[in-house]
């Protein structure tokens, strides 16, 4: 028997957006290696040209307390509004507080919900929407073809991925799984498990590589919660080569304006429009 938390079950309480945080903060190759902040501030040039001269509005979707979009704002122009949407409102809020424009909100959010809510739908165009960190929880089509439907010409979309390194998806996964099985990420994915409700059984967690279930070329990295024959997934992390994620922009619509990877290639972002 196998079923699987919802991504938001991980996040969605004030003590378990402070375990993530601290998971984030020891782990994360984000904070530990200058590499990868760079990688975030690398579309700034792009972002520049198509953006400078426009009065246009950042949806930060699922940004916790948007220290990534933060660091990108400072090069380039300022947004005439800013909006933090994530399932941890207390996240988003502490979002907002990074940014001085004169416009801002924060609202809860479920991405897996076939509809955004009014509040972000009615934020002016054109739009900058960014989606970090993302897609390794969520499924990714879905998602990405909700966004597509919402965005106009000239609104842009700025999505970042986990990446598997070299060429096989399931050998790259395999080679970063120590990122996820530490003290840190188990004391707070126990913690989620503790909260679910209803209440799993006792058991263990175990993390290994396996194929996502909706597509089976691409690596996902899970932990697992076993209790006797009952397994649940508990966490999720795919792990898209770079050509897969340019698939997953084509079957959504959108168009690539431009790509960068960090130099593991364990990281990349993409800037797309419709
Ligand atoms: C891995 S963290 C990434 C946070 C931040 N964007 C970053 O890159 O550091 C995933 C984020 O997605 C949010 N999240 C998870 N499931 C969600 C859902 N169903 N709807 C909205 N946000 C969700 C979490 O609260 C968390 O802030």
């Amino acid at each position: 028997m196998l079923s699987e938390l919802p991504a938001s079950a991980l996040y969605s309480s004030p003590s378990l957006g402070l375990l993530w945080q601290k998971v984030h903060l020891l782990c994360s190759p984000y904070v530990v290696r200058r590499s990868v902040q760079k990688l975030y501030e690398r579309p700034a040039p792009a972002l520049l040209s198509l953006l400078t001269g426009k009065s246009y509005h950042w949806i930060a979707l699922g940004c916790a307390d948007a220290q990534k979009e933060s660091l990108l704002s400072k090069k380039i122009p300022t947004p005439a509004s800013f909006h933090a949407a994530d399932t941890n409102l207390q996240l988003a809020r502490r979002g907002t507080e990074r940014f001085t424009t004169p416009k801002k909100s924060y609202v809860s959010i479920d991405l897996t919900s076939p509809r955004m809510p009014s509040s972000i739908l009615r934020v002016p165009k054109p739009w900058f929407i960014t989606l970090f960190g993302v897609l390794p929880n969520l499924d990714p089509l879905p998602l990405l073809r909700r966004l597509s439907r919402e965005m106009q010409p000239g609104d842009l979309l700025l999505l970042s991925a986990n990446l598997a390194p070299g060429k096989s998806g399931f050998v790259g996964a395999r080679k970063i799984l120590q990122q996820y099985d530490n003290p840190p990420t188990r004391e707070w994915l126990e913690a989620a498990v503790a909260r679910f409700r209803p209440r799993l059984p006792k058991g263990y967690l175990v993390f290994d590589v396996f194929p996502d279930p909706r597509q089976k070329s691409l690596a996902r990295i899970e932990a697992r919660w076993i209790s006797g024959r009952r397994r649940t997934i508990v966490f999720s992390s795919r792990r898209p080569t770079p050509t897969q994620v340019e698939s997953w922009v084509r079957k959504v619509r959108l168009r690539t304006l431009g790509h960068f990877l960090e130099p593991r290639r364990e990281e990349g972002i993409w800037l797309v429009t419709r």
